[in-house]
């Protein structure tokens, strides 16, 4: 069993069963060896843009025996994939506008797909807006706490309409996903109240700036969410 942390473990739970999965930017290739000897699927195919990360992939492929399942491949996101060639892609650890560039670049290969897991790095909003926007309906979302930092990884598939958002949830609000406020994810509530502290602490000082009138709808929107929440069990 590969060790994983619990980013990377919900990732894994994300694309269990899928048969054939790129792991796009792989790097450590922690991913790609977890979906083969543990996920259930029979092929991966990981790639990156960076030949010495795309080489430590290979090297943990070489260690786990799993030549024969996996091929690797150098470039840029989904650009090494013909349409059809994999039910599921997972692109983890990336900023979130790279992200919306990937999908724009290769949107053949990604709207064929099952479904992509996607965990931005940054510009997570950007992202959210622009999946909204283009009919990308997101089935899971989750919040993952790993030391002291939390993870958004959502998982989504291409519809021709537009995913319907709940009742309650905040209009124009994409700092966290309105899927995990449907599905009353469990670390909605911590990761909203800490992210409510943060834009507090950041209003005090914004008075005046460019930045208080964003920071005061963010903290609304926070509010609304919260308050939404203190019905629940
Ligand atoms: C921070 S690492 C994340 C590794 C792994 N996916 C994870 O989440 O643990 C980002 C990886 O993405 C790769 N990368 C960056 N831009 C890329 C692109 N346009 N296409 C493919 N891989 C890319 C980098 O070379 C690096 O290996």
């Amino acid at each position: 069993m590969i060790r994983l942390d619990d980013r990377l473990r919900c990732a894994l739970d994300m694309l269990r069963g899928s048969a054939a999965v790129a792991d796009i930017g792989s790097d450590h290739g922690k991913l790609t060896v977890a979906l083969l000897l543990e996920g259930g699927c029979r092929r991966v195919i990981p790639g990156d843009i960076s030949p010495d990360c795309l080489q430590k992939t290979r090297e943990i492929i070489e260690q786990c025996g799993l030549q024969d399942k996996a091929e690797t491949r150098l470039g840029s996101g989904l650009s090494i994939l013909s349409p059809g060639e994999c039910d599921a892609a997972a692109i983890l650890g990336m900023g979130g506008e790279l992200m919306v560039e990937l999908l724009e670049d290769s949107k053949a290969v990604a709207e064929a797909m099952d479904k992509l897991v996607l965990q931005p790095m940054s510009g997570i909003e950007e992202l959210r807006q622009w999946l909204y926007e283009n009919n990308w309906h997101v089935m899971v979302d989750r919040l993952i706490p790993v030391g002291c930092r939390w993870y958004q990884l959502l998982s989504v598939k291409k519809e021709d309409r537009p995913d319907p958002r709940p009742e309650g949830f905040p209009s124009g609000c994409w700092l966290v996903g309105y899927r995990s406020f449907a599905d009353r994810e469990l670390g909605l509530k911590p990761y909203c109240r800490e992210q409510l502290e943060k834009r507090r602490e950041r209003l005090m000082k914004a008075a005046g700036t460019a930045g208080e009138e964003k920071l005061a709808r963010e903290a609304g929107q926070l509010e609304q969410i919260l308050k939404e929440m203190e019905g629940w069990n």
